[in-house]
């Protein structure tokens, strides 16, 4: 359709300057612009309909003379590529109107003339068509830019972590959804699929029953040899007319995905798929996907570097504090097995798993602020000086400090940082009290004291183990939470007699 706009002005002066007569016919709208009477004397409106199909079928200048010796020329208007409609003139004599001798237009009957004029003055019309849709594309453009800066802003927050929380990827893919004109969005990642994530709106055909299925089908019909490829893309417009992907789904569909990739690594595709063929995926859109891929990816790679030197600061720690236990007969194996019988009381207590990696580390890791105390006063064989006491207590600080920056292992810092208060208060270092010391680091204490009761100390031999639980008996409610030493009586009972394995595995 011809959006007329400014021209309609620029023909009606042009109009009087020149006592031309111009129409404008457009191809579905019939006559949307007449610069006289809508129906002139001569020539009659049907001849004129006429005429203008013919010019719109000839594509060219088209020139007809009339019964009053004047001439009747038309020219194709074009939005684009396509014929939109047609200009036409003819002498304003068909209007009763004289011809003044100095018009500045050509006279009618010079041909030749005429269709240079008219071309002319096509190309102003036409230009003003081509201004108004670069207009219309020009604000497209912008609110996709709009939406393309409030997207990155919305994500910008997600992927500005250091590692990849599992449902980082969920989220950013239903605001892909939110923000495309798509009616699926997708992440794919064939060695992490515990990151996939797959949303979709209400207008997906009944007969896709399996989403993640058919995801999966066009992720493998992605032809490995296709020039798209080679930037890190592939689209598919029309299903209907792609081969290979017109049978995956009995309704036509267009596809988008791109790689998800950094320095070499591949991580999986991410991708759009919409139902609605009336347009074509956008440049934009392309881009915008692309550059979202490739920060996730940044993500993802950061993410495991991050997790490689984890694990390096977790086992050097570990390794230090088996180093240091290893040099004195009396602590020997001391961490794992407060380690162990930790476990067996949270086992009792019904705590779940995650609670129990937690328990596990910071019952392992208890005393790795020993790493920084001088051994001659870790193993004096008499009593310490009130300094020396003192250095011993910055021990759970200590570690504190050492771990603090392990991301991974900050819910167990509790536990191993008041593994020494006392139920009373009078622990240290911060003198909680009751259950104001954290779970873990009560269970902790418990473990702690029977340990050291059975294990020999240079200042004193080992006793037995009912002798020991006796001990702790006694000082259930003052140095330790009682609930907790009935939990670990019941445990003595019952699992203590079978050895029990505490796993060292790296935690995951
Ligand atoms: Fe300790």
């Amino acid at each position: 359709m011809i959006d007329l706009g400014q021209s309609k002005d620029f023909l009606s002066s042009l109009s009087q300057v020149s006592h031309l007569h111009f129409q404008i016919w457009d191809a579905d709208e019939g006559l949307v612009f007449s610069s006289g009477p809508d129906e002139p004397a001569e020539p009659a409106l049907e001849e004129l309909q006429d005429f203008s199909l013919q010019i719109m079928n000839s594509a060219a200048f088209q020139h007809i003379p009339l019964e009053s010796g004047e001439g009747l020329f038309g020219v194709p208007l074009r939005n684009g590529q396509a014929v939109a409609g047609s200009l036409i003139v003819f002498g304003s004599n068909s209007l009763q109107k004289p011809l003044p001798e100095t018009s500045p237009a050509p006279q009618p009957g010079r041909a030749e003339e005429m269709e240079r004029f008219l071309n002319q003055v096509a190309l102003q019309v036409q230009d003003r068509l081509t201004y108004k849709k670069e207009m219309e594309e020009m604000a497209v453009e912008l609110t996709d830019n709009f939406e393309q800066l409030s997207f990155y802003a919305k994500i910008a927050g997600r992927v500005k972590s250091i590692t990849f929380a599992g449902n980082m990827l969920q989220e950013l893919v239903e605001e892909l959804l939110d923000t495309m004109r798509t009616d699926m969005a997708f992440a794919r990642l064939p060695e992490r699929p515990e990151y996939n994530a797959l949303v979709c709106t209400q207008k997906i055909p009944e007969n896709i029953s399996d989403y993640d299925d058919f995801i999966d089908v066009l992720i493998d019909s992605i032809p490995l040899n296709s020039p798209a490829l080679e930037e890190d893309y592939f689209i598919v417009n029309d299903s209907s007319t792609t081969p290979g992907f017109s049978d995956l789904a009995p309704d036509p569909y267009r596809f988008l995905a791109v790689k998800m990739q950094h320095n070499g690594n591949f991580y999986g595709w991410m991708g759009l798929v919409s139902f609605n063929l009336g347009e074509n995926f956008r440049r934009s859109e392309l881009r915008l996907l692309d550059s979202m891929a490739e920060q996730i990816a940044v993500v993802i790679t950061n993410s495991d570097l991050y997790r490689d030197l984890e694990r390096f600061v977790i086992n050097m720690v570990k390794s230090l504090v088996f180093a240091i236990e290893a040099k004195d007969d009396y602590t020997r194996g001391h961490s794992e097995r407060v380690c162990q019988y930790s476990l067996l009381m949270a086992e009792r207590l019904g705590l779940d798993e995650e609670r129990k990696k937690i328990l596990q580390w910071s019952s392992i890791l208890h005393d790795s602020g020993k790493i920084g105390i001088p051994e001659s006063i870790l193993n004096k064989p008499w009593r310490l000086k009130d300094e020396e006491y003192q250095i011993i207590k910055d021990h759970p600080m200590k570690g504190h400090t050492i771990l603090e920056p392990l991301e991974q292992l900050a819910s167990s810092l509790p536990g191993m940082l008041h593994h020494h208060e006392r139920y009373d208060g009078g622990g240290y270092p911060q003198g909680l009290k009751g259950k104001e010391i954290p779970l873990d680091a009560r269970i902790i204490a418990v473990a702690d004291t029977f340990d050291a009761i059975t294990s020999n100390r240079a200042y004193r031999p080992a006793k037995t183990p009912e002798e020991a639980l006796e001990e702790i008996e006694k000082v259930a409610g003052t140095q330790l939470d009682p609930d907790l030493v009935n939990v670990f009586k019941e445990v003595f009972i019952r699992d203590l007699a079978p050895e029990q394995e505490c796993s060292l595995e790296e935690q995951s």
